[in-house]
């Protein structure tokens, strides 16, 4: 029984060295209660009385000893495996980290931002209305009559005879004064649509932000004020503006407004085309009809109004030579602003 129990031990012993030894079923195998270890001691009974704690003493160093060899075997294992781990995940924490890009406002959407500060610090609320329009609010209560030759340079994208993409902001004009009583302040950005072709200075969709000041006593001389502080505010300090007269069927007297252009500041260069002055919106005094056409009798009150393409500021003002480059999300153009 003795050698039995040396047999078990070298055996057990061999296979721990073994190097893919599984671990698991040499503990089964020698030390589980149907293993070989386990089976000498049953048979113990045979032995006599003085054998028995000898060969007892015996059983439980060999179980001993096999137990702590499973143990470091099993130990060395899981460090083996940790090395391991650790060595494929290893960190280089001298690499330089990914810089995550942020992104930022399209230029449309700065420029119209900062001239909707300028007039809501000149007390003006931002009115919206529907892009999908009434014939009605986009043409006729502006005083502009079916068949009006004024619908031409405007010709847009119907949707029914009555319904249409609208071709100006100016519709919102009406919608506001059909629901506020004066006095009215409002400015108006948003799209609009002609069915123009594309080109350097034409888009089918464009931006424009519309202007509208309605109370008591309201003259040109306001309007003039408000347009200069707007431009100045844009453009620079040193800049002036020009009136020159001109017709749209909502506003008596109409113009059209120029700003010295803030490059050369009036003497002719490649920004102006040589002008020295830049276009850059319409403007006027409410017709009395547009007023009473929205149930504001013009006899106590009078107004003006504006309206400016939102790509020609922003043209004007970073120099920009293209309308398209608005459209395309080419990053090269994008990323300057
Ligand atoms: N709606 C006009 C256009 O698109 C611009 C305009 C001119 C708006 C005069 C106005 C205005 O409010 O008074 O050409």
């Amino acid at each position: 029984m003795k050698e039995k129990l040396q047999q078990i031990k070298q055996a057990a012993l061999a296979e721990l060295q073994a190097p893919d030894c599984d671990t698991e079923a040499v503990r089964v195998k020698y030390l589980g209660k149907k293993g070989e270890l386990t089976a000498v001691l049953r048979g113990m009974g045979a032995l006599s009385p003085e054998e028995r704690p000898v060969v007892g003493q015996m059983a439980n160093d060999v179980r001993a000893e096999i137990e702590a060899a499973l143990a470091t075997v099993v130990a060395a294992a899981k460090e083996k495996a940790l090395n391991d781990r650790l060595a494929r995940e290893k960190l280089d924490v001298t690499m330089p980290g990914k810089c995550e890009r942020v992104g930022h406002q399209h230029p449309l959407t700065r420029a119209q931002r900062e001239m909707e500060e300028i007039f809501i610090g000149m007390g003006f609320e931002i009115a919206e209305g529907p892009e999908v329009e009434y014939d009605y609010y986009n043409f006729q209560a502006l005083n502009i009559p079916e068949n009006h030759p004024a619908r031409d340079t405007q010709d847009t994208f119907y949707i029914t005879d009555k319904i249409l993409l609208r071709s100006q902001t100016s519709p919102v004009q009406v919608r506001v004064m059909e629901k506020q009583s004066p006095p009215i302040r409002v400015i108006s950005p948003g799209r609009v649509y002609r069915s123009d072709a594309l080109d350097a200075t034409h888009s089918p969709l464009f931006h424009q932000m519309e202007g509208l000041v309605v109370d008591k006593g309201i003259t040109m001389s306001d309007l003039k004020g408000t347009l200069e502080t707007f431009a100045r505010k844009m453009f620079g300090d040193k800049t002036e503006i020009r009136f020159r007269p001109h017709h749209f069927p909502f506003t008596e007297p109409s113009a059209e407004v120029d700003v010295s252009c803030f490059v050369c500041g009036g003497k002719g260069c490649r920004v102006c085309k040589g002008e020295g002055w830049i276009e850059i919106l319409g403007a006027g005094m409410v017709h009395p009809f547009v007023l009473s056409n929205c149930g504001i009798d013009p006899e106590v009150y009078s107004g003006f109004a504006f309206g400016m393409g939102l790509e020609r500021v922003t043209m004007t003002r970073y120099g920009i030579d293209d309308i398209r480059l608005f459209y395309e999300n080419d990053e090269r153009f994008l990323k300057q602003f």
